[in-house]
């Protein structure tokens, strides 16, 4: 691990996905290079066994490390369930920073007491997924929603339209029907599908976004260390991709970044 301030983040993703991760990053601390990885080669990962999840996490983690990032960013959420522990033990010295399902202030702020959680079957299976649901939610009825879906449709930059909206509205019109008034985004790939879901939620359920959350835990964590970035100069952001598909340049360019 990099341990000079001014080395980048590094982040990884089964894709597009943890660019929702890297915009909050990028919005909070916009002195930090940064290093992103989508391994959209093995898209989808929400399906995936565990030793598979593992195994490709720790490859993309070793070459952000090679690349000489200082911190990495877990920016996917099923990659967080499966590997996260292995992560750590396998490399003690780097600070990681994984996904954590929003549940708990869902269901803190839940009036019905009924919340829904969109994310992935890897995600759902994962420790950290039934430990947070244990601590945070006992009083709480977690509706859970396997929305793999939604994953195909952002990786084909499909965000918009009608065969969108009918997809992500299948999903989500059990969830309010069923009394959830909070709906937490599970899974990086879905706060680019958040403009649909809050309109199909609209005056029923607030959508939670991670991203935010997690970017300040970014910041915490490089503070402490004494890693935060003190220069001045433009950062730079480097985005490279496993198989660069067109909905990835997109977002990309949308994001302002160059593609490596
Ligand atoms: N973006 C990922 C997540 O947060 C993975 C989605 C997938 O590849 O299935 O879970």
């Amino acid at each position: 691990m990099n341990p000079n301030p001014t080395a980048p983040i590094g982040f990884f993703d089964s894709g597009i996905g943890g660019l929702s991760v890297w915009r909050a990053v990028a919005a909070l601390l916009p002195r930090e290079n940064t290093v992103y990885f989508a391994d959209s080669a093995n898209c989808p990962y929400g399906n995936k066994p565990i030793d598979e999840i593992i195994a490709l996490a720790l490859r993309h983690t070793r070459a952000l490390l090679d690349a000489g990032c200082k911190l990495i960013v877990v920016a996917c959420n099923t990659a967080t369930a499966g590997a996260i522990d292995t992560l750590r033990a396998t490399l003690p010295e780097v600070p990681f920073v994984g996904m954590e399902p929003a549940v708990k202030p869902a269901s803190l702020h839940s009036r019905t007491g009924v919340v829904g959680v969109l994310a992935t079957e890897g995600t759902f299976h994962g420790r950290l997924y039934r430990e947070t649901c244990a601590r945070f939610a006992r009083e709480t009825t977690v509706l859970m929603c396997v929305a793999d879906d939604f994953v195909s449709l952002v990786e084909r930059g499909e965000t918009s339209g009608e065969r969108a909206e009918q997809i992500v509205r299948q999903r989500v019109e059990p969830l309010l029907d069923a009394g959830a008034d909070y709906l937490v985004l599970g899974c990086t790939h879905f706060p680019f599908l958040a403009p649909l879901i809050r309109k199909i939620a609209a005056g029923r359920a607030e959508v939670l976004d991670p991203a935010p959350a997690v970017a300040r835990q970014v910041e915490r964590l490089l503070r402490r260390r004494g890693l935060l970035n003190p220069s001045d100069d433009a950062p730079s952001h480097l985005f490279r991709s496993s198989r660069p598909t067109p909905a990835f340049r997109a977002k990309v360019a949308e994001l302002s970044g160059k593609l490596d």
